[in-house]
Protein backbone atom coordinates (compact mmCIF):
# COMPACT_ATOMS: atom_id res chain seq x y z
CA UNK A 1 0.00 0.00 0.00
CA UNK A 2 1.31 3.45 -0.88
CA UNK A 3 0.87 6.53 1.31
CA UNK A 4 -1.98 8.05 -0.57
CA UNK A 5 -4.11 4.93 -2.44
CA UNK A 6 -7.38 5.67 -2.67
CA UNK A 7 -7.19 9.72 -2.41
CA UNK A 8 -7.94 12.04 -4.82
CA UNK A 9 -5.68 15.16 -4.69
CA UNK A 10 -6.23 18.63 -7.17
CA UNK A 11 -2.80 20.35 -7.78
CA UNK A 12 -3.73 24.10 -9.32
CA UNK A 13 -1.28 25.21 -11.78
CA UNK A 14 -0.09 21.69 -12.14
CA UNK A 15 0.57 21.25 -16.08
CA UNK A 16 4.67 22.89 -15.78
CA UNK A 17 7.08 23.84 -12.96
CA UNK A 18 6.65 23.06 -9.13
CA UNK A 19 3.32 22.03 -9.43
CA UNK A 20 3.98 19.42 -11.97
CA UNK A 21 6.28 17.84 -10.24
CA UNK A 22 4.13 17.49 -7.11
CA UNK A 23 1.08 15.86 -8.86
CA UNK A 24 3.38 13.37 -10.33
CA UNK A 25 4.87 12.87 -6.66
CA UNK A 26 1.09 12.72 -5.33
CA UNK A 27 0.31 10.11 -8.00
CA UNK A 28 3.38 8.34 -7.89
CA UNK A 29 2.38 7.89 -3.84
CA UNK A 30 -1.21 6.09 -4.88
CA UNK A 31 -3.37 9.59 -5.09
CA UNK A 32 -5.61 9.50 -8.47
CA UNK A 33 -4.67 13.07 -9.61
CA UNK A 34 -6.49 15.91 -11.30
CA UNK A 35 -4.29 18.82 -13.09
CA UNK A 36 -5.45 22.10 -13.62
CA UNK A 37 -4.16 25.23 -15.72
CA UNK A 38 -5.65 27.93 -17.93
CA UNK A 39 -4.58 26.65 -21.41
CA UNK A 40 -6.63 23.40 -22.01
CA UNK A 41 -3.90 21.63 -24.58
CA UNK A 42 -1.57 21.98 -22.89
CA UNK A 43 -3.09 20.94 -19.95
CA UNK A 44 -4.28 17.59 -21.63
CA UNK A 45 -0.60 17.08 -22.77
CA UNK A 46 0.79 16.95 -19.22
CA UNK A 47 -2.56 14.96 -17.89
CA UNK A 48 -1.86 12.44 -20.82
CA UNK A 49 1.99 11.95 -20.47
CA UNK A 50 1.65 11.55 -16.68
CA UNK A 51 -1.41 8.75 -17.29
CA UNK A 52 1.04 7.24 -19.42
CA UNK A 53 3.75 7.43 -17.24
CA UNK A 54 1.41 5.44 -14.55
CA UNK A 55 -1.31 3.59 -16.21
CA UNK A 56 -4.23 6.20 -15.21
CA UNK A 57 -5.37 7.89 -12.58
CA UNK A 58 -4.76 11.24 -13.95
CA UNK A 59 -7.79 13.82 -14.63
CA UNK A 60 -7.54 17.41 -15.80
CA UNK A 61 -10.08 20.38 -14.91
CA UNK A 62 -9.03 23.52 -16.72
CA UNK A 63 -10.40 26.73 -14.89
CA UNK A 64 -8.87 30.39 -13.67
CA UNK A 65 -8.50 29.64 -9.71
CA UNK A 66 -8.76 32.83 -10.14
CA UNK A 67 -12.87 33.09 -11.17
CA UNK A 68 -15.34 32.96 -8.26
CA UNK A 69 -17.63 31.21 -10.44
CA UNK A 70 -15.40 28.80 -12.52
CA UNK A 71 -13.73 27.98 -9.49
CA UNK A 72 -16.97 26.83 -7.81
CA UNK A 73 -18.88 25.38 -11.31
CA UNK A 74 -14.69 22.89 -11.37
CA UNK A 75 -14.81 22.08 -8.13
CA UNK A 76 -18.31 20.30 -8.09
CA UNK A 77 -17.87 18.81 -11.34
CA UNK A 78 -14.54 16.82 -10.13
CA UNK A 79 -16.61 16.27 -6.59
CA UNK A 80 -19.11 14.79 -8.94
CA UNK A 81 -16.39 12.66 -11.02
CA UNK A 82 -14.48 11.49 -8.72
CA UNK A 83 -16.71 11.01 -5.12
CA UNK A 84 -14.62 13.78 -3.09
CA UNK A 85 -11.43 16.06 -3.44
CA UNK A 86 -9.31 14.39 -0.13
CA UNK A 87 -5.64 16.80 -1.29
CA UNK A 88 -5.67 20.37 -2.27
CA UNK A 89 -2.84 21.75 -3.47
CA UNK A 90 -2.85 25.63 -3.59
CA UNK A 91 -0.11 26.28 -5.83
CA UNK A 92 -0.63 28.28 -9.37
CA UNK A 93 1.09 31.53 -8.72
CA UNK A 94 2.25 34.46 -10.93
CA UNK A 95 5.42 36.90 -10.23
CA UNK A 96 5.46 40.29 -11.59
CA UNK A 97 9.07 42.10 -10.69
CA UNK A 98 8.74 46.07 -10.90
CA UNK A 99 9.47 48.45 -7.89
CA UNK A 100 6.54 49.30 -5.63
CA UNK A 101 6.51 53.27 -6.70
CA UNK A 102 5.99 52.39 -10.66
CA UNK A 103 3.59 49.42 -9.44
CA UNK A 104 0.34 49.71 -11.57
CA UNK A 105 -2.72 48.77 -9.39
CA UNK A 106 -3.96 46.78 -11.58
CA UNK A 107 -0.33 44.43 -12.02
CA UNK A 108 -0.68 44.41 -7.63
CA UNK A 109 -4.22 43.23 -7.78
CA UNK A 110 -3.44 40.12 -10.57
CA UNK A 111 -0.28 39.07 -8.30
CA UNK A 112 -2.79 39.11 -5.52
CA UNK A 113 -5.38 37.54 -6.52
CA UNK A 114 -3.60 34.56 -8.15
CA UNK A 115 -1.22 34.14 -5.47
CA UNK A 116 -3.63 34.76 -2.45
CA UNK A 117 -7.09 35.03 -2.96
CA UNK A 118 -7.47 31.71 -5.45
CA UNK A 119 -5.91 29.98 -2.47
CA UNK A 120 -9.03 31.18 -0.38
CA UNK A 121 -11.45 30.96 -3.61
CA UNK A 122 -10.32 27.29 -4.19
CA UNK A 123 -9.59 26.46 -0.59
CA UNK A 124 -13.67 27.32 0.33
CA UNK A 125 -14.88 25.09 -2.37
CA UNK A 126 -13.10 22.59 -1.58
CA UNK A 127 -13.15 22.78 2.39
CA UNK A 128 -17.26 22.46 1.76
CA UNK A 129 -17.08 19.12 0.75
CA UNK A 130 -13.91 17.89 3.00
CA UNK A 131 -15.88 19.85 6.35
CA UNK A 132 -19.19 17.48 5.08
CA UNK A 133 -16.69 14.16 4.77
CA UNK A 134 -15.06 14.87 7.74
CA UNK A 135 -11.89 14.66 6.68
CA UNK A 136 -9.13 16.89 3.88
CA UNK A 137 -5.13 18.04 3.38
CA UNK A 138 -5.08 21.57 2.08
CA UNK A 139 -1.37 22.43 0.84
CA UNK A 140 -0.54 26.28 0.39
CA UNK A 141 2.39 26.36 -1.88
CA UNK A 142 4.04 29.54 -0.45
CA UNK A 143 8.08 31.18 -0.68
CA UNK A 144 10.98 32.25 1.27
CA UNK A 145 8.72 35.16 0.63
CA UNK A 146 6.20 34.78 3.03
CA UNK A 147 9.40 35.62 5.55
CA UNK A 148 11.34 37.98 3.33
CA UNK A 149 11.06 40.71 1.16
CA UNK A 150 13.70 41.82 -1.90
CA UNK A 151 13.37 44.88 -3.65
CA UNK A 152 10.93 44.59 -7.01
CA UNK A 153 8.38 42.12 -5.84
CA UNK A 154 6.32 43.93 -3.20
CA UNK A 155 2.71 42.49 -4.44
CA UNK A 156 4.20 39.12 -4.41
CA UNK A 157 5.80 38.91 -0.96
CA UNK A 158 2.46 40.82 0.35
CA UNK A 159 0.63 37.45 -1.35
CA UNK A 160 2.71 35.14 0.12
CA UNK A 161 2.64 36.74 3.57
CA UNK A 162 -0.89 36.34 3.57
CA UNK A 163 -0.95 33.23 2.42
CA UNK A 164 0.47 32.05 5.69
CA UNK A 165 -1.71 33.67 7.92
CA UNK A 166 -4.98 32.15 5.61
CA UNK A 167 -3.15 29.00 6.28
CA UNK A 168 -3.60 30.13 9.69
CA UNK A 169 -7.05 31.21 9.52
CA UNK A 170 -8.69 27.70 7.56
CA UNK A 171 -6.81 25.98 10.45
CA UNK A 172 -8.40 27.78 13.25
CA UNK A 173 -12.29 27.00 11.50
CA UNK A 174 -11.45 23.55 9.88
CA UNK A 175 -9.04 21.71 12.15
CA UNK A 176 -12.17 20.63 14.27
CA UNK A 177 -13.68 18.79 10.98
CA UNK A 178 -10.43 16.81 10.53
CA UNK A 179 -8.83 19.04 7.99
CA UNK A 180 -5.32 20.18 8.05
CA UNK A 181 -3.96 22.87 6.35
CA UNK A 182 -0.13 23.86 5.71
CA UNK A 183 1.52 25.26 3.77
CA UNK A 184 5.23 24.40 1.97
CA UNK A 185 7.84 27.69 1.26
CA UNK A 186 9.92 27.04 -1.51
CA UNK A 187 13.58 28.79 -1.83
CA UNK A 188 14.59 29.55 -5.36
CA UNK A 189 13.67 26.76 -7.69
CA UNK A 190 14.38 26.54 -11.36
CA UNK A 191 11.24 27.05 -13.40
CA UNK A 192 9.92 28.86 -15.92
CA UNK A 193 8.70 31.37 -13.56
CA UNK A 194 12.74 32.04 -12.44
CA UNK A 195 14.49 31.63 -16.18
CA UNK A 196 15.08 34.80 -16.30
CA UNK A 197 17.07 34.43 -12.92
CA UNK A 198 18.97 31.39 -13.77
CA UNK A 199 20.06 33.74 -16.80
CA UNK A 200 21.31 36.59 -14.95
CA UNK A 201 24.85 35.82 -14.12
CA UNK A 202 24.55 38.63 -11.31
CA UNK A 203 21.58 37.09 -9.69
CA UNK A 204 22.45 33.49 -10.10
CA UNK A 205 25.43 34.21 -7.91
CA UNK A 206 23.90 35.91 -5.35
CA UNK A 207 21.86 32.85 -4.87
CA UNK A 208 24.61 30.08 -5.01
CA UNK A 209 26.19 32.62 -1.95
CA UNK A 210 23.26 33.60 -0.13
CA UNK A 211 21.89 29.64 -0.56
CA UNK A 212 23.96 27.87 2.15
CA UNK A 213 23.73 24.58 0.04
CA UNK A 214 25.12 26.62 -3.28
CA UNK A 215 22.43 25.68 -5.43
CA UNK A 216 19.36 25.81 -7.06
CA UNK A 217 16.13 24.29 -5.54
CA UNK A 218 14.98 21.31 -7.78
CA UNK A 219 11.13 20.87 -8.65
CA UNK A 220 11.67 17.25 -7.26
CA UNK A 221 13.08 18.72 -3.60
CA UNK A 222 9.19 20.09 -3.08
CA UNK A 223 7.51 16.71 -3.56
CA UNK A 224 8.75 14.99 -0.31
CA UNK A 225 7.36 17.98 2.03
CA UNK A 226 3.89 17.62 0.09
CA UNK A 227 3.03 14.31 0.01
CA UNK A 228 3.85 14.23 3.98
CA UNK A 229 1.43 17.22 4.35
CA UNK A 230 -1.09 14.83 2.29
CA UNK A 231 -0.77 11.62 3.90
CA UNK A 232 -1.79 10.69 7.55
CA UNK A 233 1.62 10.84 8.87
CA UNK A 234 1.04 14.88 9.32
CA UNK A 235 -2.83 14.54 10.93
CA UNK A 236 -1.46 16.37 13.77
CA UNK A 237 0.57 18.81 11.89
CA UNK A 238 -1.59 22.04 11.31
CA UNK A 239 -1.28 25.51 10.18
CA UNK A 240 2.54 25.31 9.89
CA UNK A 241 4.86 26.18 7.07
CA UNK A 242 7.77 24.32 5.87
CA UNK A 243 11.18 25.98 4.07
CA UNK A 244 12.22 23.88 1.96
CA UNK A 245 14.94 26.44 0.77
CA UNK A 246 18.38 25.32 1.15
CA UNK A 247 18.92 27.00 4.57
CA UNK A 248 18.00 30.47 2.82
CA UNK A 249 15.84 31.75 5.86
CA UNK A 250 17.93 30.52 8.69
CA UNK A 251 21.53 32.44 7.52
CA UNK A 252 21.86 36.71 7.12
N1 LIG B 1 10.07 28.86 -8.83
C1 LIG B 1 10.41 29.31 -7.65
O1 LIG B 1 11.56 29.62 -7.37
C2 LIG B 1 9.35 29.44 -6.57
C3 LIG B 1 9.79 29.76 -5.28
C4 LIG B 1 8.86 29.89 -4.26
C5 LIG B 1 7.52 29.70 -4.54
N2 LIG B 1 7.13 29.40 -5.79
C6 LIG B 1 5.68 29.20 -6.00
O2 LIG B 1 5.44 27.90 -6.52
C7 LIG B 1 4.28 27.94 -7.35
C8 LIG B 1 4.63 27.37 -8.72
O3 LIG B 1 5.68 28.14 -9.29
P1 LIG B 1 6.48 27.71 -10.60
O4 LIG B 1 7.85 28.22 -10.45
O5 LIG B 1 6.26 26.27 -10.90
O6 LIG B 1 5.75 28.66 -11.66
P2 LIG B 1 5.30 28.43 -13.16
O7 LIG B 1 5.07 29.79 -13.72
O8 LIG B 1 6.22 27.50 -13.88
O9 LIG B 1 3.90 27.67 -12.97
C9 LIG B 1 2.77 28.32 -12.45
C10 LIG B 1 1.55 27.61 -12.96
O10 LIG B 1 0.38 28.29 -12.47
C11 LIG B 1 -0.53 28.40 -13.52
N3 LIG B 1 -1.44 29.54 -13.31
C12 LIG B 1 -1.11 30.85 -13.23
N4 LIG B 1 -2.23 31.59 -13.08
C13 LIG B 1 -3.27 30.72 -13.07
C14 LIG B 1 -4.68 30.87 -12.96
N5 LIG B 1 -5.23 32.09 -12.83
N6 LIG B 1 -5.46 29.76 -12.98
C15 LIG B 1 -4.92 28.53 -13.11
N7 LIG B 1 -3.58 28.32 -13.24
C16 LIG B 1 -2.77 29.41 -13.23
C17 LIG B 1 0.33 28.61 -14.76
O11 LIG B 1 -0.39 28.28 -15.94
C18 LIG B 1 1.46 27.62 -14.50
O12 LIG B 1 1.14 26.33 -14.94
C19 LIG B 1 3.82 29.41 -7.39
O13 LIG B 1 2.82 29.62 -6.41
C20 LIG B 1 5.08 30.16 -7.00
O14 LIG B 1 4.81 31.41 -6.43
C21 LIG B 1 8.00 29.26 -6.82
Amino acid sequence: MSALDGRVALVTGSSRGIGAAIARGLRQAGATVVLNGLDPDRLEAARSALADEFGGGVLAAAFDVTDEESVDRAIAGIEAETGGIDVLVNNAGVQHRVLLVDLALADWDRVVRTDLTSAFLVGRSVARGMIARGSGKIVNICSVQTDLARPTIGAYTAAKGGLRNLTRAMTAEWAASNVQINGVAPGYIHTEMTQALVDDPRFNDWILGRTPTHRWGRVEDIVGPVVFFASPASDFVNGQVLFVDGGMTVVV
